[in-house]
């Protein structure tokens, strides 16, 4: 069988989709699939790679270059090919898109595939919507009763009308510091910390950069534990692991970068709260309508309150990325949970 694996993309999160795939590449079992790759540009171009049969030498497999007139150069020793989306088409493949952010992990390319009639790996068209935008998992997640920190969301055309009622609202219902965040990002860009009225406004119009929607919450002391998830109508949970901090914030730079994450697995917090984790992580894919796979994300409180952040619906993927590595602790190693994702997608 052959997996088409489509990475890169065109939201911020480009980077980090080609470490993931990367990871892929180097677990998938070749003994029963070939792999074509299929590259996607920031620009939005989809480029046919090679078909790989075995497991490649290096990343540079995934670098392309193009000369000056647009045209693909070179993909590793092969020459890449500018296609049409719906050119990827064929019998006996299955599609695996490792893209995070817009474009790739809300609902888009995943409607894509329906239309085309390809089977894909992970969630599909409404939970990849409903997970990628903020204000749309708060809602959802408040008609589940599941706990969050307080919020106020706020769209662009509401701040532009009215800044003043903004800043009321804002300030009405929550208290210094506040964090910003477009309502559809991952990997913490376009997120801001705001201290007071002025921070506030360059923090909205930071996240405006990436959404015309945002949502401003409630900044509180806490860890951040998450726990992964597996499966469709039958759902496993993992045990939760921590992000263990070491700067205030953890954005981009932090996570991509300077490589600052440290995380400890399984999370040590009481039995309760490994339980409570649990529970509302299944409840929120549930009612998101998840399948697949996601990685949920809490906050907890030093008094042990715990808060449902948000759900990822392709979190990040790489062998040294949290949803693999709690996997991991659970006896499934990292080719083998790629197969049951490719399973799931299947049945
Ligand atoms: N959005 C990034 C990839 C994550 O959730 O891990
Ligand atoms: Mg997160």
């Amino acid at each position: 069988m052959k997996i088409i694996l489509l990475y890169g993309g065109r939201s911020e999160e480009h980077d980090v989709s080609i470490l993931s795939a990367y990871s892929v590449l180097n677990a998938i079992y070749y003994n029963y699939y070939q792999v074509q790759l299929v590259f996607i540009s920031k620009e939005g171009q989809w480029v046919k790679g090679p078909i790989l049969t075995e497991k490649p030498e290096s990343k540079d497999i995934l670098k392309l270059t193009w000369s000056e007139d647009g045209e693909i150069d070179k993909w590793g020793e092969f020459t890449g090919k500018v296609i049409q989306p719906c050119d990827i088409q064929e019998e006996d493949a299955i599609v695996f898109p490792v893209l995070h952010g817009p474009n790739g992990e809300d609902g888009t390319i995943q409607g894509f595939l329906e239309t085309i009639g390809m089977p894909y790996v992970g969630a599909g068209v409404l939970a990849s919507a409903n997970a990628m935008d903020k204000i749309m998992t708060k809602y959802l997640l408040q008609t589940a009763g599941i706990p969050q920190v307080p919020y106020v969301p706020v769209l662009k055309s509401n701040w532009k009308e009215n800044p003043k009622k903004v800043f009321e609202q804002c300030e009405g219902s929550l208290i210094y510091p506040v964090f910003v965040k477009p309502a559809n990002m991952g990997s913490s860009v376009g997120i801001s910390k705001a201290e007071n009225r002025e921070e506030l406004q360059n923090a909205l119009e930071e996240a405006y950069r990436y959404d015309s929607r945002a949502i401003v919450e409630q900044g509180i002391e806490a860890r951040e534990i998450e726990v992964a998830i597996l499966g469709n109508e039958d759902v496993r949970t993992t045990q939760p692991g921590e992000i263990v901090k070491d700067v205030e914030f953890y954005d981009y730079n932090s996570k991509y970068i300077d490589n600052q994450i440290t995380m400890q697995i399984p999370a040590e917090v009481p039995d309760e709260v490994h339980q409570k984790a649990q529970e509302y992580a299944k409840k929120a894919y549930t009612i998101l309508d998840g399948s697949g796979l996601s990685r949920c994300d809490f906050f907890l409180t030093s008094k042990n309150e715990l808060f449902l952040n948000e759900l990822n619906t392709m979190p990040g993927f790489t062998q040294f990325s949290m949803y693999p590595l709690l996997w991991e602790n659970m006896g499934l190693k990292y080719s083998d949970l790629i197969e049951e994702l490719i399973q799931l997608a299947l049945n």
